[in-house]
């Protein structure tokens, strides 16, 4: 990504906040087990605001200048892990100011005789539901600014609201993910009968995201028979049985942006519920995606879509009553897709040219060990939608 874009962001937040003292912080690295850490993952905003994929970095934006505040790091730190010069910090995002931690410290309390209020990305509105620790950069710096402000505001639904619509670089990068998964996806598909274990699929996805991409965008789901069942199964290690169905939900990651495809094939010959509960899904699939444009409403959206869904049910023998709906299809129908595998669609009421979003409708019958999704990568476009990942087959 060029530094015009992470500029160009900033430079638009400061239109949409033209008074506002902002301070964003990035992730820091996380403790994996005893001396080592897990790969580093930026954090999302800041990333779009800065291109900085190091940890330990902060961002502040003031209605007169803008400065990066570098991490502290010891000299063996350094050592072993190399440090970001800061001329290759301003080359990144465009900031010709970088500092060091305490100029950045001293910085900010002189902003803080100025400004009563400072933005900055608050705790996620769902942190208490994750059931994982936030990570400790954000946390810290809302800590921090806390005891130097008098008042905090949350700068993420403005900072949301610009990443709900892509740009054409963000458009070229998501369809270069969506372009290695579907390379990933064909060649499992084509191999499908030489596999015997879950884990060997994921080896092949491995494999081919690697080599036409950054890896994986989050944790892919390889589950087979009633696995499938299971949302977030990930451990992908079970062994494959013959007559069962294989749902693969993966994605591949092009620099920080992802994709997000699943699809549902047959493992030796499948029988004919597992034929029609397939056809339920891919026939309610092509009709929600032929629902999509922008100006339509999402509340809108989201009620035909319960229609068509139900109707799948009905066309499978499992739907009798309101409460099969939720039983049978326990997930959303679609999210966002940008940096954030699980993207947010910025507030919008209505759709609106240049967000990606997902459509992933799915029957899960765990009793009959049962589980199939189809999911896409859909644009929408000024008059219509894009189906992006529409060159992969969605056949059993
Ligand atoms: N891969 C997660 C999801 O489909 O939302
Ligand atoms: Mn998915
Ligand atoms: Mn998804």
């Amino acid at each position: 990504m060029d530094v015009t874009f992470f500029a160009g962001n900033r430079a638009k937040l400061k239109e949409l906040e033209p008074t506002a003292l902002i301070v964003v912080a990035g992730n820091d690295e996380v403790q994996r087990r005893a001396d080592a850490a897990f790969a580093f993952v930026q954090e999302a905003n800041f990333y779009y605001l800065t291109g900085v994929n190091e940890p330990g970095w902060k961002l502040v934006l003031t209605p007169d200048e803008e400065f990066l505040i570098g991490p502290e790091r010891s000299d063996a730190q350094t050592l072993f892990d190399g440090s970001l010069a800061h001329e290759e910090v301003t080359r990144t995002s465009g900031v010709t100011t970088v500092v060091s931690l305490k100029e950045g410290e001293a910085r900010l309390k002189e902003l803080a005789s100025v400004h009563k209020k400072v933005l900055t990305i608050l705790e996620h509105p769902y942190q208490s539901h994750f059931g994982f620790a936030p990570n400790p950069g954000p946390y810290a710096n809302i800590r921090k600014l806390k005891k130097m402000f008098e008042e905090l505001g949350d700068v993420r639904t403005t900072v949301t609201r610009m990443r709900a619509i892509k740009q054409p670089e963000e458009l070229a990068m998501i369809r270069r993910a969506i372009h290695a998964s579907i390379a990933g996806f064909s060649r499992v598909r084509a191999e499908l009968v030489g596999y015997d274990n879950e884990r060997k699929i994921e080896a092949t996805l491995w494999y081919e995201f690697l080599q036409m991409a950054d890896g994986h965008a989050y944790d892919p789901i390889v589950a087979s028979g009633a696995n499938a069942c299971t949302l977030h199964y990930t451990a992908n290690a079970a062994k494959l049985e013959d007559g069962s169905l294989v749902l693969i939900d993966a994605g591949a990651q092009v620099g920080e942006y992802a994709a997000d495809i699943t699809r549902t094939y047959a493992y030796g010959a499948s029988t004919d519920r597992q034929k029609a509960v397939h056809a339920a899904v891919e026939t309610a699939h092509q009709k929600i995606i032929a629902l999509l444009r922008p100006g339509l409403e999402i509340k809108t959206y989201s009620d035909q879509v319960d229609e068509i869904l139900k109707g799948a049910l009905k066309s499978v023998g499992l739907y009798e009553k309101p409460s099969d709906y939720r039983r049978y299809f326990p997930h959303a129908i679609s999210h966002g897709l940008g940096i954030d595998v699980h993207d947010s669609l910025g507030g919008f009421k209505e759709f609106q040219p240049g967000m990606v979003l997902t459509v992933e409708p799915g029957i899960y019958i765990p009793e009959e060990g049962i589980g199939v999704r189809i999911e896409d990568d859909i644009l929408i476009t000024e008059d219509s939608h894009e189906n992006l990942s529409a060159a992969l087959p969605t056949l059993l």
